[in-house]
């Protein structure tokens, strides 16, 4: 008989010669466990998927009342379905009053998909401006978008008229011109490593695309949910943009994304052709209601009040003379150090320790952090401490 890890090898699609193989038993709150029963602190959320921890009862039993009314009924867009109208209606309550109609999707990269295609629709333009070390997904076109040559090199040809400039450099804005259907960036970038911009930067890049008539889409993909102690990043800077797309935390543990814009734009993908953008599955009323329990339990709770003491808290326990660099907003994390080497043997050992961390996709010296933003200050203490041994020993 196959071993749970033959079978894992064998017939699962691998995406990396080093799967960390966790075998999961169950997942609860800040833990995960696996089948062994051993207790892992999860200091990465599932991706910053888990912001309110695993299986939050509100969020089980929204999917269970779901389950029983109905499940996939229609591909979207047809019929009316109440978690569909009570979401769209909770979420662009908490938005701009330009940030109003909602497209459902399936995850990150359709969301980046949607909001890529609807910025040609609006401007009649093709080209479209990314930045250095971004990370919009893996599909074609969130792909072509992103930043990083080596994982892009093998897919070519990918989007055509596509132009990357660096991330918080003023410098480079004006290549934003009349030419530019939009600029696509994270508010605060993830992959790359953690890197925060100034409120100058992202204003000034506002401006420029205003005065280009370029569409500012921003990716919260990774932001989004309370992540960086604001239930969106860009509040931070106080820059709004004219596309949203939002996935990973938004589900509160299950699949959904969006692109959000205004009702204006946004019927564009109506005619010329009708139905431009297409899901069977986007917007599931399971995982909306999943989603609208998700934000109510974020909003009830008002855990967006402690992610920035709890992001301290983490940060002083982890302090070690051997770190490079913290980089931090709320409790989004990279913990850098001279080498990737380094950071390769603090992460397997810390996984030994039962303390679960990351890697960057885009930055190798740095391993990532992004806890559940519920996490008790007693097990951010404890974990951090384990993080810090390791690291003494690492050192
Ligand atoms: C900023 C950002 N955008 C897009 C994506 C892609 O999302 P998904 O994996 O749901 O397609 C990610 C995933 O890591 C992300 O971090």
């Amino acid at each position: 008989m196959l071993s749970a890890s033959e079978i894992f090898q064998a017939h699962l699609a691998q995406t990396s010669p080093h799967p960390l193989q966790l075998e999961v038993g169950n997942a609860e709150g800040s833990y995960i466990f696996d089948k062994a029963g051993k207790r892992y602190y999860d200091l990465i959320s599932g991706i910053a998927v888990s912001n309110i921890g695993h299986c939050h009862p509100k969020v089980v039993n929204a999917v269970k009342a779901q389950v029983d009314q109905y499940m996939h009924v229609m591909a979207y867009g047809e019929f009316i379905q109440t978690p569909q109208n009570q979401l769209a209606t909770e979420l662009t309550k908490l938005l701009p009053e330009d940030l109003n109609s909602c497209y459902f999707v399936n995850s990150g990269a359709e969301a980046n998909e949607g909001a890529l295609k609807l910025a040609k629709r609006i401007t009649g333009r093709t080209e479209l401006i990314a930045c250095n070390r971004s990370y919009h997904g893996s599909t074609h076109g969130a792909l072509s978008v992103s930043g990083n040559e080596v994982k892009k090199n093998a897919f070519r040809p990918l989007l055509p008229d596509v132009r990357f400039i660096d991330f918080n450099k003023e410098d480079h804005l004006d290549q934003i011109t009349e030419c530019t259907a939009a600029v696509i960036i994270e508010p605060v970038q993830g992959d790359a490593g953690v890197r925060i911009p100034s409120v100058k930067y992202l204003r000034r890049l506002r401006q420029r695309c205003t005065d280009v008539g370029a569409q500012l889409i921003f990716d919260e993909i990774q932001t989004g949910f309370g992540r960086t102690g604001k239930l969106f990043a860009f509040e931070h800077f106080d820059v709004v943009p004219d596309i949203l797309t939002i996935a990973k935390a938004f589900g509160g543990g299950m699949p959904i994304g969006a692109f959000i814009s205004n009702r204006e734009h946004m019927s564009l993908l109506t005619h010329n052709p009708m139905l431009g953008h297409i899901t069977t599955f986007g917007g599931h009323p399971v995982n909306c209601a999943a989603a609208l329990a998700n934000l109510g339990v974020i909003q009830d709770e008002r855990l967006l009040d402690q992610v920035e003491a709890k992001g301290k808290i983490l940060a002083s326990t982890i302090e070690h003379p051997s770190i490079k660099e913290i980089r931090r907003i709320g409790l989004m994390f990279a913990i850098e150090f001279e080498t990737a080497e380094m950071v390769q043997k603090i992460v397997l050992r810390c996984l030994e320790e039962g303390v679960i961390t990351f890697w960057f996709l885009s930055c190798p010296e740095s391993f990532r952090l992004a806890p559940p933003i519920n996490m008790s200050d007693e097990d951010l203490i404890c974990s951090g401490q384990i993080i810090h041994r390791i690291i003494e020993e690492c050192a």
